[in-house]
C-alpha cells in the first residue's frame, strides 16, 4: 500500500485525523446487549478486519456507542501501521512498558518508525501519529463539554463551581485549579453562553490539553508527576459561528505555549487545541527532540475521515 498522507505526500510526517461514529452502523433499538451484538452483522466489513481478541473486546461493551468507538479505535490503530507500508495481517498492536499502545515491528518491518495515540469521547475517535520521525512522541485527547452536563450541573448547582473543580484537583496543578476558579472567564461566547458554560469550557480545555500531554508521555494514570505539570494561560477555542448543533465544523485553533514542568518552561513539547462543532475540542501534543526542532515538523489540521473510503477500502487493499 502506498504510504501517502492526507495531502498525498510521502515521508516523515504528523497525521491528525478523527472519525464521527455516531451515524455509523444504525441498529434496531432494543436491549443494549443485543444492539451491540448486532454489530457483527451491520458492521461485518469493519468487524472482519479486527483480530479475534479485538472482536471479543468490542462485543463486551454494554452500550453500542462505546462498542462502536472501540471498533473504530482498533481500526485506526491498524490503519496507521498499514500506512507505513505494513500488510494488514502484520499490523499488530502492542503496548510499551508504560502501557501506551504502539507498534513493535517484526524483523522484516523494523524500518518503521512510528508513534501514535488515540482518544474517544461522545462518539468521536481521534488519532495522532508521527511517522518516520525518530524519538517524536504524540498524544491526543477529545472532550465533549456537554456530555456530562447533567451530572456536572447537579453538582455545581448544589455546591458551586469551585467545589466541582476541587473534585478533580488531585490530578491538576494547584495553579490550574486557581486559573479555573478565577474570574473573569473569556468573554467570547460561541459554544458557551452562560457563565457556568464558559467556566466548564475553560475547565475542559485545560483538561484536554493535559490529557493529550500525559498520554503523549505514556505515563497516563500512573504519572507520579501529574501535579508538577502546569498548563497555564489557556485560551479557550471558540466554536465556529452559526453552525448546525450536530455539525463538527472546525472552530478556532489555539496554540498552547505556557507549559511548565516542575516550575520550568517546557520547550520540547508543542500542544494545540481545536474546537469542533459546538461542544467538542480535540488536543494534540507532540514532543520533538532537539535535532528535529528546525525540521519544520509541526502539528496541523485534524482531517475528518470517511469510514469506507479512508479506512475500509485502504485496509482491504492492504490485506
Ligand atoms: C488510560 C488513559 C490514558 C485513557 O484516557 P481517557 O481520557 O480515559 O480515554 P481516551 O479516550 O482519551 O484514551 C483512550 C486511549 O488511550 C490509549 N492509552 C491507553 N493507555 C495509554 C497510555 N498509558 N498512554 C497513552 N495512551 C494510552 C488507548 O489507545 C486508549 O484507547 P483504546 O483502548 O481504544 O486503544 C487514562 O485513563 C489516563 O490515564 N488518563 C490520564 C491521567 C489523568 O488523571 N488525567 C487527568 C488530567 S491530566
Amino acid at each position: 500500500m502506498a504510504s501517502k498522507n492526507n495531502d498525498g505526500q510521502d515521508g516523515p510526517r504528523i497525521i491528525q485525523c478523527f472519525i464521527d461514529t455516531r451515524p455509523l452502523w444504525p441498529v434496531k433499538k432494543g436491549n443494549a446487549r443485543n444492539e451491540v451484538q448486532e454489530l457483527k452483522t451491520v458492521a461485518s466489513r469493519a468487524f472482519s478486519l479486527l483480530t479475534e481478541a479485538e472482536q471479543t473486546s468490542v462485543l463486551k461493551y454494554y452500550h453500542l456507542k462505546d462498542a462502536k468507538m472501540s471498533m473504530v479505535s482498533h481500526l485506526l490503530k491498524h490503519l496507521i501501521i498499514a500506512k507505513c507500508g505494513i500488510p494488514w495481517s502484520r499490523t499488530t498492536i502492542s503496548r510499551d512498558a508504560k502501557g501506551k499502545p504502539c507498534f513493535n515491528p517484526q524483523a522484516e518491518d523494523n524500518h518503521v518508525i512510528l508513534d501514535f495515540n488515540v482518544s474517544h469521547q461522545a462518539g468521536i475517535v481521534s488519532l495522532i501519529a508521527a511517522i518516520g520521525l525518530k524519538d517524536v512522541a504524540v498524544g491526543t485527547d477529545i472532550v465533549c463539554v456537554n456530555e456530562r452536563s447533567h451530572q456536572d450541573y447537579a453538582h455545581i448547582n448544589k455546591y458551586g463551581f469551585d467545589d466541582w473543580v476541587d473534585v478533580h484537583a488531585d490530578v491538576l496543578a494547584d495553579s490550574e485549579v486557581a486559573f479555573m476558579k478565577s474570574a473573569p472567564v473569556d468573554g467570547r461566547t460561541r459554544g458557551a453562553e452562560s457563565v457556568i458554560e464558559r467556566q466548564l469550557r475553560k475547565f475542559y480545555a485545560v483538561w484536554c490539553l493535559r490529557e493529550a500531554y500525559v498520554k503523549m508521555t505514556g505515563d497516563a494514570l500512573l504519572a507520579p508527576w501529574l501535579k508538577d505539570l502546569e498548563i497555564l494561560d489557556v485560551q479557550v477555542p471558540t466554536a465556529k459561528e452559526r453552525i448546525d448543533p450536530i455539525s463538527l465544523e472546525e472552530g478556532e485553533v489555539v496554540r498552547q505555549f505556557a507549559n511548565y514542568f516542575q516550575g520550568k518552561a517546557v520547550t520540547d513539547v508543542k500542544t494545540e487545541l481545536t474546537a469542533f462543532g459546538m461542544h467538542y475540542m480535540i488536543a494534540g501534543s507532540m514532543r520533538i527532540p532537539k535535532e528535529l526542532r528546525d525540521s519544520g515538523v509541526k502539528l496541523g489540521k485534524w482531517i475528518q475521515l470517511d469510514l469506507e473510503k479512508d479506512i475500509l477500502d485502504v485496509a482491504e487493499a492492504a490485506s
